[in-house]
């Protein structure tokens, strides 16, 4: 094992030499744009946000010309790549038709009609531009199907950035203590009462416990099929078909968000993989492929409150041509010769997980990697936590000085150990990557 783990002082002594052009950027941006970022998580990258010139394929060229090898995939979106010729094939041609019309056109029913070819729950279909704008949506049409104004959620799951869904998303051992059984808000200014009600991923006693309290006024229970957010934790055997039919037995609707697992896991997403079909599912990121989709899918009879005016969904850019344009070419590209793109996806996720693991754990480390196919979790820790609280165990310090080590080397991770994988990533690129984790 090198010194402090993966030599962090070294590397980051290295990375602010060779990226001094990211630095310097960062600094001026800082004196404009709030933060120097466009979206909070951003500032967390060490050793100091990059500037980027140039994506193609599985690689991103910074502003300094060093070329990384990219494992963040823009935090999902990017499943067939940076800039596939097949989706600027299409951007290209509809740029020249008009960029948005704020009005109908042949792409909205086209991609509808798409996924409602591939989605279990998909009896219907609605757009909007973001995961988290299609959440609230999705919470909003559960209250007046439901008439019930709560809903259930898990700890460690993410819903976007809304007051009613940022509780309890990571926090602190502190907060944990402080705030007992009750959602805890992540930042300022949040409204104080968000309607959640949080329990813990995995844990049926505490579902159950939950309805026997607030059971008439569930009008939902929301989850990540995987809690890709914090940890990619599976669900446990039967934890999906226990939601199913709790949900059923009360009168509750059961959300998957799919904003992660849509697309990715397979064009059926999470609730496919598990053949658990819940009567709404949310979905962004990968069906985008880039461009900024968010899609609602349901169950017909939960929908026509939407098709009937009884539930706002209303948004100057929804359903523009450009981003149904990219999610029509995206999923096209993925269900191509039955979906030939999902094994090869999964053939190297599996190559790099067990590649990862090997290597690691050879040089002394303790080493978790869980998900499944293109999108997993590698953490510092001893055994495989099955709930956001077991993720407070693993070493987050040592992934955060692996992760330097390896931009260092010219692989780009995202600073909390998700790796997404795209149909551009190659197996010798996956191959080259094992090769610079052995020398670290
Ligand atoms: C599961 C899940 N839901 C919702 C969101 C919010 O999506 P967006 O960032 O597009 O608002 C995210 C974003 O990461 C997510 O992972």
């Amino acid at each position: 094992m090198g010194e402090a783990g993966f030599d962090a002082s070294r590397r980051e002594a290295s990375v602010r030499r060779k990226a001094a052009g990211s630095l310097a950027r960062f600094e001026r941006a800082l004196g404009s744009l709030a933060g120097g970022v466009s979206s909070g998580l951003r500032r967390s990258a060490r050793p100091f946000p990059m500037y980027f010139e140039r994506g193609a394929g599985a690689q991103l060229t910074d502003v300094d010309g060093n070329v990384y090898l990219d494992y963040t995939l823009a935090w999902g979106p990017l499943i067939l790549g940076h800039a596939p010729a097949a989706v600027n094939r299409v951007l290209i041609e509809h740029l020249e038709r008009g960029h948005t019309f704020g009005a109908q056109h042949d792409l909205e029913y086209e991609v509808a009609e798409l996924i409602q070819g591939c989605v279990p729950c998909a009896e219907r279909v609605c757009f909007a531009n973001s995961g988290t704008e299609i959440v609230q949506l999705v919470l909003r049409l559960a209250r007046a199907y439901t008439g019930r104004t709560k809903y259930l959620k898990f700890e460690g799951h993410y819903h976007g950035w809304d007051d009613s869904v940022l509780v309890s998303y990571k926090p602190s051992r502190e907060q944990l203590a402080q705030f007992g059984d009750q959602p805890v808000p992540v930042g300022a200014g949040q409204r104080p009462h968000s309607g959640a009600v949080v329990v813990e991923w995995n844990d049926r006693e505490a579902v159950e416990a939950a309805f026997r309290e607030h059971g008439s006024d569930l009008s939902a229970v929301i989850c990540e099929p995987i809690l890709c957010n914090s940890g990619c934790i599976p669900p446990a055997a039967g934890f999906l078909e226990f939601l199913r039919e709790i949900t059923e037995r009360t009168g509750t609707l059961l959300i998957f968000d799919e904003v992660i697992t849509g697309f990715r896991l397979g064009l059926g997403g999470g609730q496919a993989h598990f053949g658990v079909t819940p009567d709404l599912a949310t979905f962004a990121k990968a069906v985008g492929g880039g461009l900024p989709l968010s899609v609602l899918a349901g169950k017909a009879g939960v929908m026509e409150l939407i098709a009937n005016g009884t539930v706002v969904h209303a948004g100057t850019l929804n359903g523009n041509p450009l981003a149904l344009a990219a999610a029509k070419a995206t999923i096209e590209t993925l269900a191509a010769n039955d979906g030939a793109a999902y094994a090869t996806l999964w053939a190297l996720g599996d190559q790099l997980r067990e590649g990862l693991r090997t290597s690691l754990t050879a040089k002394g480390y303790a080493v978790v990697m869980n998900g499944v196919g293109p999108v997993f979790q590698l953490s510092f820790q001893s055994s495989a936590p099955s709930n956001y609280r077991e993720t407070l165990l693993a070493d987050g310090k040592l992934y955060s000085d692996f992760a330097l080590a390896l931009l260092d080397e010219g692989v780009l991770v995202l600073p909390d150990g998700r790796w997404y994988l795209s149909t551009a990533h190659t197996a010798e690129q996956v191959a080259r990557t094992l090769a610079i984790v052995e020398t670290l």
